[in-house]
């Protein structure tokens, strides 16, 4: 099978690997990529967000399954154009990834499937958002409606900064405040099925200690050794399936990836958050303990076969990544810097290690940094302790001048505390 995949950060570079040891993969491409993955795969330039450039793409690859990796592409409709030309896409239509791209569509789609999440308002003038805060009380929670990269969620303590993000958003969900440890839980689906992965565990904060400023996420692991060991099922029952059935009941079926940010508060379970597609960079640790070869999966969804899908097989061995980002991340990143070390990485610490790119490009005979997230160090161990020393040592053998990255991703999980 030719798999193209469109996407060019650490999550796509994940699935080109996943998919590129799939002996069921006969070609392997990837639009626009990144220097990483054009080791696994052949890179062709598209523009991303334009959907008859991928489907044109597509057609001209002869591609059997078309996997598209981040979310505004699959807001703009990209699959939906895929899907026109007749080709298996691994992804939600336009209107099924409002889940994510809109929170006050998820928000509503959570409250006719009785799924529990966060009491909210959904606000549009300065007044509204006033009262919601003064309902709710601190710490505030204040979320821009509309898909912001990561940057839209505001949790404060200080009355006036809530205020002002909210009057900076044209639209604003202000919810209540959860306590607890969150915890990413990935299930693919067809729109019927629902098929859950390993719960992975992200951190958000730029800094050691979960100090600084949100991210995209520094770094993961899982399993998740402390979770109740029924949390997946109950999700699949509260969360997961009851969301499945109510998009396909409106009309507007969910196909690809659901990703349920969760907070295990202490009245229970509740939805932070829905994601269209794989989390970056949970996915990078829960791909590298998948042991069902990946295109089979994904193309059952696509194909709304998952039924006849047999079970997920896991390894027993824990997976830890650490994100390295450039300077200044998450503010304006300096990019355009050499990395080496890479060749180092992969001649001492492969296959339990591995370098997985996001923000990077090849000039000339170099890697340069290319992006806010330049790359993650995935390992793999016996137990956390072991795949968070060997990800440590490769971090250190890699290079790149004013980089940055947390210490202690898993460091608390692992010493067991
Ligand atoms: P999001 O962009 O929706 O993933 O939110 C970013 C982060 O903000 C989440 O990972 C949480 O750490 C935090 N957050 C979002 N909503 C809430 C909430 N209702 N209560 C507490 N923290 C939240
Ligand atoms: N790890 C958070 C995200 O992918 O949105």
């Amino acid at each position: 099978m030719k798999v193209l995949v469109i996407g060019s950060g650490a999550r796509e570079h994940a699935l080109c690997r996943s998919l590129s040891l799939d002996p069921d993969v006969s070609a392997l491409y990837c639009a626009p990529g990144n220097a990483g993955i054009a080791e696994v795969a052949e890179l062709h330039q598209v523009d991303a967000l334009d959907g008859a450039a991928v489907s044109a793409l597509a057609v001209e690859l002869g591609a059997g399954l078309v996997v598209v990796g981040p979310e505004a592409p699959l807001v703009a409709g990209v699959a939906d154009a895929v899907r026109e030309a007749g080709i298996p896409v691994f992804g939600p239509s336009k209107e099924a990834a409002q889940l994510e791209g809109s929170k006050a569509f998820a928000k509503d789609v959570m409250a006719r499937a009785e799924v529990p999440t966060a009491r909210s308002y959904v606000c549009t003038t300065p007044e509204e958002a006033a009262e919601a805060l003064d309902a709710f009380g601190a710490p505030y929670v204040v979320k821009d409606d509309g898909l912001a990269a990561g940057k839209g969620v505001v949790v404060t303590s200080d009355l006036d900064e809530a205020k002002s993000h909210a009057g900076a958003c044209e639209r604003v969900v202000i919810e209540e405040f959860l306590d607890g440890p969150e915890v990413s839980l990935f299930a693919i689906t067809d729109g019927v099925t629902v098929v859950p992965l390993q719960p992975a565990q992200d951190f958000k904060r730029a800094l050691d200690g979960d100090e600084g400023p949100n991210t995209g996420g520094m770094g993961a692991y899982s399993p998740l050794p402390w979770a109740d060991p029924k949390l997946v099922d109950e999700v699949m029952e509260t969360v997961l399936q009851p969301t499945v059935d109510e998009m396909r009941r409106r009309g507007t079926p969910f196909s690809g990836l659901l990703y349920a940010g969760l907070a295990i508060t202490s009245r229970g379970v509740r939805v932070i958050e829905f994601n269209a597609r794989f989390g970056d960079p949970e996915t990078q640790v829960v791909l590298a303990r998948l042991k069902t070869p990946l295109a089979g999966i994904l193309t059952a969804a696509a194909t709304g076969n998952l039924a006849d899908l047999p079970p997920l097989r896991w390894s027993d061995e824990a997976a830890v990544t650490v994100v390295v980002a450039s300077h200044n991340y998450p503010g304006t990143p300096r990019t355009g810097d050499p990395i080496t070390g890479l060749d180092e990485v992969a001649a001492q610490d492969a296959p339990h290690a591995y370098v997985l790119h996001a923000g990077t490009r090849r000039e000339g005979d170099a890697v340069v940094s290319a992006g806010g997230r330049v790359l993650s160090v995935t390992a793999v161990g016996e137990d956390l302790t072991e795949a968070r020393d060997r990800a440590y040592r490769a971090v250190a053998r890699v290079n790149l001048d004013g980089s940055q990255y947390r210490t202690d991703i898993a460091a608390k999980v692992a010493s067991g505390a």
